[in-house]
């Protein structure tokens, strides 16, 4: 399959890089791949516009380095001269999403206060640690997912809960005195602490649980809220555990679940089969909003998998890993996951690389 304005067969392509990284990669993938390229050289830079997984993204390159279609150098990921010959008028991927909203399509002009606020406190928070793949988002998406869920309806007045909070919105929805409840139930203890000093200092009250998500979601707190919010590790089960054992802690139909998923990790098929796997608990997406959510450079970079995998050992210059933001509602008869993982490991996959 030839496409207008490339003489390349992406097809080919994309199957040899399937083949080779064993995750499912398109010719849009490839397409988009080398439109990052004629824009960006930076590979961080090339990751994030690219949007398919790192680890196919990296063998991609090694492919379309043995065509003769792009060098790899101290400056980067170029095309050839023979690349751009071939690449031709391919579709150059940039960045033109709305420069105040980012792309996320609200606003946070009714939230000074609580902008102010949050900014000055997160700058104490705990760091990310590898163990609990954690990667936190900037605070500015937090304020972000915070501004996005009032304007659905899902904050004021209701029971929240969040599964994992090293993106501490819990703090974001004390601040702003709206709730009725927030539960947080989060595994570290460095940030459970940091969110109930908050608290005290700030005067409003969080209750904080330490609960597995392997693990059932313990009686008191199955159909006990009106939203909750979570961000999975991007592997099917590790997504199913977080947000199947969120959607158990809903109250009733029209409750409302939110949850960042990337393409950084997870391919369309993944993305897919996610969909499908969370449709069968009787839900209903209404927003998928692409880059909603962007990652501080969590400072472990060179101990991952991305980073082994790189052909270029050059550290990120600015924010690379996002992921879209996924809303969707509970309807008649739904119901979540209840399902036991035991002890497994279920933060890995093929796709993943940030672990
Ligand atoms: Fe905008």
């Amino acid at each position: 399959m030839k496409h207008p304005g490339c003489s390349m067969d992406l097809k080919q392509v994309a199957s040899e890089v399937s083949k080779k990284s064993k995750i499912k990669v398109s010719p849009k993938d490839i397409e988009r791949l080398l439109g990052a390229i004629r824009k960006s050289s930076d590979p961080w830079d090339i990751i994030d516009k690219s949007d398919f997984p790192v680890p196919a993204v990296f063998q991609s390159i090694g492919i379309l380095k043995e065509l003769g279609l792009v060098s790899v150098s101290k400056k980067g990921f170029k095309l050839t001269s023979h690349g751009k010959d071939i690449v031709g008028e391919l579709h150059p991927v940039e960045d033109i999403s709305c420069s105040s909203c980012g792309g996320r399509g609200i606003s946070l002009e009714g939230f000074s206060d609580i902008k102010e606020k949050f900014l000055k406190i997160q700058k104490r928070r705990p760091k990310p640690l590898r163990k609990f793949d954690q990667g936190y988002v900037t605070p500015i998406t937090t304020l972000f997912r915070f501004a996005l869920a009032f304007e659905r309806g899902d904050i004021v007045g209701k029971d929240i809960m969040i599964l994992g909070d090293d993106d501490l919105i819990s703090i974001v929805l004390g601040l702003s005195s709206l709730p009725n409840k927030i539960t947080v139930v989060e595994i570290d203890k460095r940030i459970t602490d940091f969110i109930e000093y908050v608290g005290v200092r700030e005067g409003f009250k969080i209750d904080v649980q330490t609960f597995d998500l392997r693990h059932p979601i313990p009686k008191g707190y199955t159909k006990e809220y009106d939203t909750f919010f979570t961000d999975p590790p991007e592997t099917l089960d590790a997504a199913d555990a977080f947000i199947g054992r969120g959607i158990t802690t809903l109250r009733e139909p029209g409750s409302a679940g939110y949850f960042g998923f990337t393409r950084r990790e997870a391919s369309l098929t993944k993305w897919h089969d996610l969909q499908k796997l969370l449709l069968k608990y009787k839900i209903v997406f209404t927003d998928i909003i692409h880059n909603f959510s962007e990652y501080i450079n969590w400072g472990y970079e060179e101990a991952t998998k991305a980073w082994r995998l790189s052909p270029l050992k050059i550290r990120p210059r600015k924010n690379w890993y996002r992921s879209a933001l996924y809303r969707f509602e509970t309807l008649d008869g739904f119901r979540g996951n209840k399902k036991n993982y035991g002890r497994r490991n279920i933060y890995e996959d093929q796709e993943s690389s940030t672990t």
